[in-house]
């Protein structure tokens, strides 16, 4: 039999070593995981038996190999809602949540029946958010992987969501002009760019997720011309870019000259990190 914190200490000096950004908590989640139980429920655990501690040191060493976290526990919270997630899916990260609470602000002042749109929604986070905190909205989302619209599908499951497989660049032709909000969480790492990415999300999200050209910005290409077709005159388009992309980003919505109130937002460190802007009427 073990302490538990004996055990989270030990882990995290491992996942530590390996350069695990947060060892602590890390190992608090997956102790939490293997033990059935939740990470503020720990403190109620006198002894870690020896089988849950080998499910638990298992978890360790995959951690250890920079496996993500919500790959092992199996789900990944994102603000009021909690998402099945898994190889083959983009995991949510919570910097996105800023940009998902901006879309639910713009879907409850356009007013019932507001129509919003997710583009490249992978497990669905963001427009599962604006279903569960704007409900009455009629929320649409398309991603163009299989792989990842099948976790979406799980997830998105009798929420009312219309969920959709294929391309941003021609979805939903039947709402153009007709939309109230376009909400997009892109791919947008530069392929140069690779070297710098950490091992969780470049050896495990998918690729058509992170990479999107030379400069990053194909998919912000697509998604300003998509969302010009997709919105009436006045409403609302929010994407989330990279930290250096502040300005190449709102470049690629002012040239355009289609939109008014172009935009950018800090994240919670105050890097650049979304941009927002109304279409022209
Ligand atoms: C950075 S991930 C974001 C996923 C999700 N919105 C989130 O915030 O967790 C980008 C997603 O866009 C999808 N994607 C890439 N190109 C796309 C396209 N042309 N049309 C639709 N989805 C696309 C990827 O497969 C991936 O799931």
């Amino acid at each position: 039999m073990s302490r538990p914190n004996d055990l989270i200490r030990a882990a995290s000096a491992r996942l530590s070593d390996s350069g695990v950004e947060s060892p602590e908590y890390d190992a608090a989640e997956l102790l939490a995981h293997a033990l059935g139980t939740t990470r503020s429920r720990l403190p109620l655990v006198d002894e870690v038996g020896a089988e849950q501690r080998a499910g638990f040191e298992e978890l360790v060493v995959r951690r250890a190999t920079r496996e993500p976290l919500q790959h092992l526990t199996g789900s990944a919270a994102f603000r009021h809602v909690e998402l099945q997630v898994g190889p083959g899916v983009f995991l949510p990260r919570p910097e996105t949540e800023l940009l998902a609470g901006w879309a639910i602000e713009r879907a409850v002042a356009a007013g019932p029946g507001a129509v919003v749109v997710d583009l490249c929604c992978g497990s669905g986070a963001i427009a599962l958010s604006v279903a569960d905190e704007a409900p009455r909205a009629e929320v649409h989302a398309v991603e163009l992987d299989p792989s990842a619209h099948a976790w979406a599908e799980r997830n998105l499951a009798a929420t009312g969501v219309d969920l959709q497989l294929g391309d941003m660049a021609d979805a939903f032709p039947e709402l153009d002009s007709g939309v109230d909000v376009v909400v997009c969480n892109p791919p947008y790492i530069p392929l140069e760019a690779w070297a710098s990415v950490a091992p969780e999300a470049r050896d495990h999200d998918p690729a058509l997720a992170l990479w999107s050209g030379d400069d990053g910005l194909d998919a912000i290409r697509v998604l300003e011309s998509t969302a010009a077709r997709l919105l009436r005159p006045g409403g609302w388009v929010g994407t989330e870019h990279a930290d250096a992309q502040g300005e190449s980003a709102a470049q690629v919505f002012v040239e355009s000259g289609r939109w008014t109130e172009v935009r950018d937002h800090p994240d919670l460190a105050g890097r650049a990190r979304y941009l927002t802007a109304r279409l022209a009427r």
